[in-house]
């Protein structure tokens, strides 16, 4: 009997728990044969974060609510009057507070614009965090800021500039207006919003917001586009095992979603879960959503880049878009 239990148990196990077992056994896990130590094999996972794993039924990804909801947000990050394009494309969104800091303690003054906004009809708060302005000269900006990495509370590390960028935004504003939008809203669920550099400091508020006590976890929403690396392997084992609910959306060649590179001694590390649109992002092209975090799947399996890919988003110049005020 104990053997029978014992048998289902094992038959029972998801494929995660069986690659997870066997790359703690030293093996690598074959993903196109599910067999553990299989060569030679085309898909291989070496890293215990990359063993296939897609988010819950209840957290499944619904292309037609980013395109038409949780996009506005982004959207209107790129106008320094977010409420313009609420207003035109989903009305019932008003912008609490926005905050147009000097982000950079280093460098030449940067400018980081973020907002908080709430709707009464679909019970949302929003916090969303624009890219660096214009949207343009991602890679360059992207690799300059990096000045090292710091650690996050007791779980690993992000880079440093994305999360003085977040602190700058944050004590600027926008803390006191989310506690006080909390206080009104309680049970409000969050939506954490950005694009680029805005994507990485979205994923560092709405680890910032579970860390501090702030919001629980099952709450959030975190949606980012063409969001580059943000923090190490412990980071994104922390946020992966925090979020059943987030998202890193990738259009085609994407070049942001690919730097800062992963190898090297700060060992950067994507979270879950990259949806990739290896097409124009128009209505009704399809996506992946890819089962491993981290390496050469998915998108990270082109060969080449772009920086034009960047800016479109569900099949438009989205920071253009935004910066006329979403008509
Ligand atoms: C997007 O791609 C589809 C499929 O290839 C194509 O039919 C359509 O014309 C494209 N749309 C734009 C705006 O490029």
């Amino acid at each position: 009997m104990l053997k029978f239990v014992g048998f289902l148990l094992i038959l029972g196990l998801a494929t995660a728990d069986k690659c997870s077992d066997c790359l703690a056994q030293g093996k690598h896990w074959c993903v196109t044969v599910n067999a553990c130590g299989f060569s030679p094999c085309v898909t291989t996972i070496t890293k215990a974060l990359n063993c296939p794993e897609l988010p819950d039924k209840a957290h499944a990804y619904d292309d037609g609510f980013m395109r038409n909801k949780v996009f506005i947000t982004h959207s209107a990050a790129y106008n320094m009057d977010p409420q313009k394009c609420f207003t035109s494309k989903m009305p019932t969104m008003k912008v609490s507070k926005t905050v147009n800091v000097n982000c950079d303690r280093y460098g030449p003054k940067a400018m980081c614009f973020g907002f908080t906004a709430y709707d009464t009809t679909q019970k949302v708060i929003a916090l969303t965090f624009r890219g660096t302005e214009g949207g343009t000269q991602l890679t360059e900006e992207i690799l300059d800021f990096f000045h090292g990495k710091k650690a996050f509370f007791d779980s690993g590390n992000v880079f440093e500039y994305f999360y003085d960028a977040f602190l700058f935004q944050w004590n600027g504003g926008l803390q006191q207006d989310l506690r006080n939008l909390k206080y009104k809203y309680p049970d409000y669920e969050v939506w954490v919003t950005g694009h680029s550099m805005g994507g990485a400091i979205a994923s560092i508020a709405a680890s910032y917001l579970v860390k501090t006590g702030l919001y629980t976890a099952d709450k959030i929403k975190l949606v980012t586009l063409g969001q580059p690396r943000t923090g190490d392997y412990a980071f994104a084992a922390w946020h992966d095992a925090t979020f059943p609910y987030s998202f890193r959306i990738v259009h085609h060649r994407d070049i942001a979603a690919h730097i800062p590179p992963m190898e090297g001694q700060d060992e950067l590390f994507h979270h879950r879960t990259e949806v990739w649109y290896n097409n124009n992002m128009t209505i009704g092209q399809p996506y992946t959503l890819c089962a491993e975090a981290d390496g050469l799947y998915c998108s990270a399996r082109q060969l080449d880049y772009s920086a034009e890919d960047h800016v479109w988003y569900f099949g438009r110049n989205f920071v253009d878009w935004g910066a006329a005020g979403c008509p």
